[in-house]
């Protein structure tokens, strides 16, 4: 969970016949000076990098809610709000250079409080905590005490309770010199039935590499299972592919995690070979997803080399775009979700109806149920431990 070895994802892709052309690179940084304005206002970086920090409406109960735009020179741009640390944006270029936006979500702060986007819970592009990905009966026994969560995912708890860490508004703080923004959130003791008061940072930077890195730091004052992701949904399409179907991923993963029919881990880690949950090679999702059971991939993959060095977890290339996405790890695990449960009930932006596997996630994670799960790589954060994990998103084309 804490150790963490960076190469640089640059020598991964050349391996991957990417070359760096291929990225839009750029090295440029310099030092920010202080925003100033109320509603719109601009951090100077230098003449040509900013961050930019909007209202972004309120919460039901009136919380002001901030939108922050980190962005680099190679046209690069990453929108995140402090409700939920949600990242609802994200631009980058096509083969062409021409920019779209590669992730699900809205235009406004009331797309991600409205009731109908609350009932239906796909989580895009939230922060989640404080455990990712499910937990059997809302139970586990540390210490010899047995502690109950709060269910809302059946009888199960689901990506940290009913009002999870997507749900809260989240400190926020730019980070001097950097196109980066960090985000702090104080979970109380008893949360969710969570024991100990657990601080937790999220650092989001946007690197002139066109990278998005994010850091997962936290403490505790009492053990507690902790499993930090984000939720983001891809369709590198941005806007022109009609589902994330055609999209040709690669998961570095020779086993995953198999579940019952509530999507909880039976505890065996089953071979991918041969079988339709095989990505070794690159396969686009539609290939074989009709006959996987539970209307698409909803599972957990067991990372080759998941010691906890920085690794390859995945790998996405969308044809028609040409736009190619690395995903990177100190995770042990990874969520393919094929957006199964999307039904076209809500509209995010530029008007598009989000139905069935429109676009897709990639949670780096530790596995679903853990604290149930002896076997299993432990997710207990003991007080005077640090939790720090990290996952690089890469963006780039292939011509
Ligand atoms: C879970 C799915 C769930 C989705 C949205 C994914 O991480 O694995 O089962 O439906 O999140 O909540």
């Amino acid at each position: 969970m804490k150790k963490i070895n960076l190469r640089h994802p640059l020598l991964l892709l050349a391996g991957l016949g990417i070359t760096a052309a291929t990225l839009f690179s750029c090295n440029n940084q310099s030092t920010k000076t202080e925003e100033t304005s109320t509603t719109t206002s601009t951090t100077e970086t230098d003449s040509n990098m900013s961050i930019q920090k909007e209202s972004f409406g309120k919460t039901k109960d009136g919380t002001e809610l901030q939108l922050y735009t980190l962005r680099n020179e190679n046209g690069m741009q990453v929108k995140i709000t402090n409700y939920g640390g949600i990242v609802t944006s994200i631009l980058t270029p096509d083969k062409n250079g021409k920019p779209g936006d590669v992730v699900l979500g809205f235009d406004k702060g009331e797309g991600y409080t409205s009731d109908a986007y609350l009932k239906s819970g796909p989580y895009f592009g939230a922060l989640v905590g404080r455990y990712g990905n499910r937990i059997a009966k809302g139970k586990f026994t540390l210490d010899g005490k047995e502690y109950t969560l709060a269910k809302n995912n059946g009888e199960n708890h689901l990506h940290g309770g009913v009002k999870g860490f997507d749900k809260v508004v989240w400190q926020t703080e730019e980070v001097p010199g950097q196109q980066a923004l960090k985000l702090t959130y104080v979970s109380k003791d008893g949360e969710e039935g969570y024991p100990g008061t657990l601080t937790t940072e999220v650092t989001y930077t946007l690197t002139p590499d066109n990278q998005l890195r994010i850091d997962y730091i936290a403490t505790t004052d009492k053990a507690t299972p902790i499993n930090l992701t984000n939720h983001s949904y891809f369709n590198l399409g941005a806007g022109q592919s009609p589902d994330a179907l055609g999209h040709v991923l690669t998961i570095n993963a020779d086993r995953y995690t198999v579940v019952d029919a509530s999507l909880i881990p039976t505890g065996e880690l089953r071979p991918v070979k041969g079988t339709v949950m095989d990505f070794m090679q690159p396969t686009a999702i539609g290939t074989r997803i009709a006959q996987v059971e539970g209307g698409g991939y909803d599972h957990n993959y067991v990372l080759n080399n998941g010691d906890g060095s920085m690794k390859l977890a995945a790998t996405v290339y969308e044809p028609t775009s040409g736009r190619y996405m690395e995903v990177m790890t100190t995770e042990p695990g990874v969520q393919f979700y094929s957006g199964n449960f999307l039904n076209g009930s809500l509209t995010g932006k530029g008007d598009i109806a989000y139905k069935k596997h429109y676009g897709f996630c990639l949670e780096t994670q530790h596995f679903p149920d853990s604290p149930n799960q002896a076997k299993f790589p432990s997710t207990i954060l003991k007080p005077g431990e640090t939790y720090h994990t990290t996952s690089v998103y890469t963006f780039g084309v292939r011509k």
